[in-house]
C-alpha cells in the first residue's frame, strides 16, 4: 500500500534535484534529501524493508567500482568484493557509499574469486549483513598480453581459474542461496511462474565475439564466460532466476593501462599510444568508453525492464562490434 502512495505521490510532485557527490559525475541524493522526500509518503524505515541487495566482485576499481556505485544509486544495498591486496581502497568505496547512502548500504568483503571456499564466504557474509541476495555480478577478472605460442600453462591456469571458474563459483553459490530463500518463502520452481527472484550477471567482453591477437587465452576465457552464462541461463529460468552478460569494448581501466602497456612493449609504443591507436581505429562514436559505460547496461540488466531477458551477451563497445 506504502509502496503505491509514494509512486503516486512521486509522479505528481517531482523530485527536486538532489546535490551532487564525489562518487561520480552523476546526481546522487543524500540520505538527507531520501529522508525528506519519503516522509511525505513512506517512512526510510519502510524503504529500507524492500531494499534490494547486489554483491559485486572485482569493485575497488575500474567497472566494478562504477557498477558498485550505480547499483547503489538504484538503490541497493551492495556489498563490494574484491581481492585481500585491495582491502583498503575497498573499504574506502564502502565507505563513501554508506556515507552517502546510508550505513546498511554498503558491506565490504574481500575474498578471491577462484576460491569456491572464499565465494561460499562472500555470499554467505552479504546475506548475513544486508539480507536475501537478488543479484550476483561477476565482474572480477584479469588480462594477460601474450602471444599463444609463449603461454605457460600456469598463465592458462590462473586465466581459467580466475576468469571462467571465478564466475562459475559465484553463479553456482548464489543460485544456491537465490534458491534456498525462495524455497523457504513458499516459491518452488516451475516454468512460466510470475516474478523474477534473482539476476546472475558477468563480465564478458567483445573479444568474446571477436578475439583479439596477443590475448588469446583471454579472449578464450571471455568466449568461454558466454557460454556458461547461457547454460546458467536454461538451468536456473525454472526457479525465475535470469542470467546475462555484459561485454564491454575498451574501457579506460587499469586492465586496458596493462593491456596498452603489453602491446605498447611488442610494438615499441610508448605509453598510451595502443589505447589510442585502438579507439581512433575501432570506435565508430570516436572515444574510449569509461567504466559508467558499462554500469548503466548492468543497471538496466539488474532492474525490472530486463525481467524477460536472459541467456543474452550485451554489446557495450560505442560500436566496434555489430551483431
Ligand atoms: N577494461 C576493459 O576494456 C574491459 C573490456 C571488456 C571486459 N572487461 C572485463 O570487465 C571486468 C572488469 O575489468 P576492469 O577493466 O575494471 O579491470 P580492472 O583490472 O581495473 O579491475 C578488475 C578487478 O578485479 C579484481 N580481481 C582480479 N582477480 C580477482 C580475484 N581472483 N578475486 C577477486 N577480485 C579479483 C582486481 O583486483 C580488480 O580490482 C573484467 O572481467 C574484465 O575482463 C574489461
Amino acid at each position: 500500500m506504502f509502496l503505491l502512495r509514494a509512486r503516486h505521490s512521486a509522479i505528481l510532485r517531482p523530485a527536486p534535484l538532489a546535490p551532487l557527490t564525489r562518487l561520480s559525475g552523476r546526481r546522487i541524493p543524500n540520505p538527507h534529501f531520501q529522508a525528506r522526500f519519503l516522509s511525505n509518503t513512506t517512512t526510510l524505515r519502510e524503504d529500507q524493508a524492500k531494499t534490494r541487495t547486489a554483491i559485486v566482485t572485482g569493485a575497488s576499481r575500474g567497472i566494478g567500482r562504477a557498477i558498485a556505485v550505480r547499483l547503489a544509486q538504484d538503490g541497493y544495498a551492495v556489498t563490494v568484493n574484491d581481492l585481500p591486496s585491495l582491502q583498503t581502497e575497498l573499504e574506502s568505496l564502502a565507505g563513501e557509499l554508506r556515507s552517502t547512502f546510508g550505513a546498511e548500504r554498503a558491506y565490504a568483503h574481500t575474498a578471491d574469486v577462484s576460491s569456491p571456499e572464499q565465494v561460499a564466504g562472500l555470499v554467505q557474509a552479504s546475506i548475513a549483513r544486508l539480507g536475501p541476495l537478488d543479484t550476483f555480478v561477476a565482474n572480477a577478472g584479469i588480462a594477460q598480453v601474450k602471444p599463444l605460442l609463449e603461454l605457460t600453462p600456469e598463465d592458462w591456469k590462473r586465466m581459467f581459474e580466475v576468469n571462467v571458474a571465478g564466475v562459475h563459483y559465484c553463479f553456482q553459490e548464489a543460485a544456491r542461496a537465490m534458491i534456498a530463500h525462495g524455497t523457504k518463502n513458499g516459491m518452488g520452481e516451475g516454468k512460466g511462474k510470475v516474478g523474477v527472484r534473482g539476476k546472475l550477471i558477468s563480465a564478458a567482453s567483445i573479444v568474446a565475439f571477436k578475439p583479439f591477437a596477443r590475448l588469446g587465452h583471454y579472449s578464450a576465457s571471455k568466449w568461454a564466460v558466454r557460454g556458461l552464462t547461457q547454460v546458467y541461463a536454461m538451468e536456473l529460468a525454472k526457479y525465475g532466476i535470469t542470467v546475462n552478460a555484459y561485454a564491454p569494448g575498451i574501457v579506460d581501466t587499469k586492465m586496458w593501462e596493462l593491456i596498452d602497456d603489453g602491446l605498447g612493449k611488442m610494438e615499441g609504443k610508448p605509453k598510451g599510444e595502443m589505447i589510442r591507436r585502438y579507439s581512433d581505429q575501432l570506435i565508430a562514436l570516436g572515444r574510449t568508453s569509461v567504466p559508467e559505460d558499462v554500469a548503466g547496461l548492468v543497471s538496466f540488466l539488474a532492474g525490472k525492464d530486463a525481467d524477460y531477458i536472459t541467456g543474452q551477451t550485451y554489446i557495450v563497445d560505442g560500436g566496434i562490434i555489430y551483431t
